[in-house]
């Protein structure tokens, strides 16, 4: 006999949500912007394609539309006060990267920033918008990467819903053919 009990609906996408929590920084004609992302997914290899719901009432999306790309920017648990912080306040009403103390360098390939405190940073370019005006959803290219070499294995942090996150633990390596 199952043990289980009916989940709520709504509490679905705090067991499925992806990868680690980002920050998504976006810049056009000298306005930018940065907001806390985790809908994100990985959908190809090589070029890196990353599929992203960023909601249209957002002013990121704003940006993003007009500028057509973005930094992906990836946060450990040191930065989890900005990180809930870009989250929760809107760039139309503060300027983020002042309040939460986020120093920024320019980007190789794009006119968004990359934020310093973050152990790598990825520069993309929209590659596809079919999705968008059902879903909000992006289809990202990544044209450029970079890491801290020193902080290769900095822990993540990983959203759970309604302000419980989990940090990354410890890797376990296993006998797996998967790239
Ligand atoms: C942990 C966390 C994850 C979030 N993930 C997303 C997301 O994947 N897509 C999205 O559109 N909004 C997401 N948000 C909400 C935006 O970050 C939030 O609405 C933000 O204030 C938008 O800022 P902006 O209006 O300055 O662009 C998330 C918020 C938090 C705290």
């Amino acid at each position: 006999m199952s043990r289980k009990s009916p989940l709520p609906l709504s509490e679905v996408y705090g067991l499925l949500e992806p990868g680690p929590v980002v920050l998504l920084a976006t810049a056009h004609k000298g306005r930018r912007n940065v907001m806390t992302l985790s809908w994100h997914t990985m959908m190809e290899f090589e070029p890196p394609l990353v599929g992203c719901v960023v909601a249209r009432s957002h002013y990121s999306h704003e940006l993003l539309r007009a500028s057509r790309v973005c930094t992906i920017n990836l946060p450990s648990t040191r930065l989890a006060e900005a990180v809930v912080g870009c989250g929760n306040t809107g760039g139309r009403q503060i300027d983020k990267f002042a309040e939460f103390g986020l120093r920024t360098t320019a980007a190789s390939l794009v006119e968004s920033p990359l934020i310093d405190a973050c152990h790598a940073n990825l520069e993309c370019r929209i590659a596809d918008t079919r999705l968008a005006a059902a879903y909000d959803f992006y289809v990202l290219e990544v044209v450029a990467a970079w890491i801290d070499p020193r902080r290769r294995n900095a822990r993540t942090l990983h959203h759970r819903g309604w302000g419980a996150f989990m940090k990354a633990g410890p890797t376990v390596q296993l006998p797996s053919r998967m790239r």
